[in-house]
C-alpha cells in the first residue's frame, strides 16, 4: 500500500506489525519543515520508518536526529564515535585485539535507555558494514502486544511499576562477549535504576503500550519476587509473539529510525567471522507515564 506524502515523498507500508520505507527521501538535501511534519507523522503512525541507501555523514546523522529531540550520549563513552559523542557504535568488529563497538547492544529484547528516569524517544541506526548473512535485528510492536493481552491479565497490568536497571543483564553480557569493560563508580551512579510504568501511555498519540523487557526489567513493584519473575516472563513471552514482530533485513546504507516508546528490538545475531557496524543516535524523549 503506497501513501503518497508529496509529489516525491511516498510511504509504503510493510506487510508486517509495524514498519513502513521511507521513498524519495534524500537526507543529503535539506529536509523541509513540511517533510519533516510528515516523516514524523509516518513515525508515529507505523512505529519504524526505512530510508534506503542513505550515503549520509555522521554529521547528517546527527542533525536529522536532532530534528526529533535532544540526543542521549551512552553510558559507555569507549564506543563513541570519537568525532561526535552522540553516536554510538554498534559493532562485533574486534582490530588489534579490540572491540571497535558494542557489538552485543541488542543481545536482550529491549527498549533503548529504558533505565533512564527519561527514556528513548527513538532511535537511528544507519548501516557503515553488513554481513554477507544474518545480522538482520527484530522489533516488536508494544502497543499490540499491551492490546492483544487476555482481558484479565490487560486489567491485572493497569498502574503497576516495574524497576529498570543498567546493570540487569550487565554481569551475564561480560561473561560471554568482550565488549562490556568493567564500569567505574561513575558510571554506575549515573545509570540508578529507576521505576516506570508497565503500561505506558504513548505522550504524541495516546496509545497504551507494554513497557518491560527481558533486558533492563528486573522487578514489578509490589509483587513477591516469585510472582514478579513469572508475570514478567508472561509478558516477555507474549511481547514477541511472531504476529508482534517485523525482521529488519539489512541493505547497504539503510538508515532505520524507530520509536522506542512503541517498539522494543533486538539483534538477531551475526556469525563472530563477519563483519558489521552500525551508527546509532538515541533521542531523548519524555518520562514515560
Ligand atoms: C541496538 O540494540 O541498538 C542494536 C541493534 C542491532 O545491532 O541490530
Amino acid at each position: 500500500m503506497a501513501a503518497v506524502l508529496q509529489d516525491s515523498l511516498q510511504v509504503e507500508l510493510f506487510d508486517a506489525p509495524l514498519g513502513a520505507e521511507v521513498i524519495g527521501l534524500d537526507l543529503n538535501r535539506p529536509l523541509s519543515q513540511r517533510d519533516f511534519q510528515r516523516i514524523h507523522k509516518a513515525h508515529l503512525d507505523h512505529h519504524l520508518l526505512v530510508f534506503r541507501g542513505q550515503r549520509i555523514s555522521p554529521q547528517q546523522q546527527v542533525d536529522f536526529s536532532r530534528r526529533f529531540g535532544p540526543l542521549q550520549i551512552h553510558v559507555l563513552r569507549n564506543f563513541q564515535l570519537p568525532s561526535h559523542p552522540e553516536v554510538l557504535i554498534i559493532s562485533n568488529i574486534i582490530e588489534d585485539g579490540k572491540p571497535v563497538g558494542l557489538g552485543d547492544a541488542g543481545h536482550f529484547w529491549h527498549s533503548d535507555l529504558s533505565y533512564k528516569e527519561a527514556p528513548s524517544l527513538g532511535s537511528m541506526l544507519h548501516a557503515q558494514e553488513l554481513p554477507a548473512e544474518g545480522g538482520d535485528t527484530l522489533f516488536a510492536n508494544m502497543h499490540l502486544a499491551h492490546d492483544t493481552l487476555p482481558a484479565a491479565l490487560r486489567n491485572a497490568v493497569q498502574g503497576l511499576r516495574a524497576e529498570h536497571s543498567y546493570l540487569a543483564q550487565y554481569e551475564e553480557l561480560r561473561r560471554r562477549s568482550p565488549f562490556r569493560p568493567a564500569l567505574t563508580q561513575a558510571q554506575i551512579d549515573e545509570v540508578r535504576p529507576v521505576l516506570h510504568p508497565v503500561v505506558r501511555t504513548h505522550p504524541e498519540t495516546g496509545r497504551k503500550a507494554l513497557f518491560v523487557s527481558e533486558h533492563f526489567t528486573t522487578r514489578i513493584v509490589g509483587l513477591a519476587e516469585a510472582e514478579s519473575r513469572a508475570l514478567l516472563a508472561e509478558l516477555f513471552a507474549h511481547s514477541v509473539k511472531p504476529e508482534h514482530v517485523y525482521r529488519h533485513r539489512w541493505q547497504p546504507h539503510d538508515m532505520v529510525f524507530w520509536d522506542n516508546r512503541s517498539l522494543m528490538h533486538l539483534a538477531a545475531g551475526t556469525p563472530d567471522h563477519l563483519r558489521r557496524k552500525l551508527y546509532r543516535t538515541t533521542i531523548e524523549g519524555d518520562v514515560p507515564f
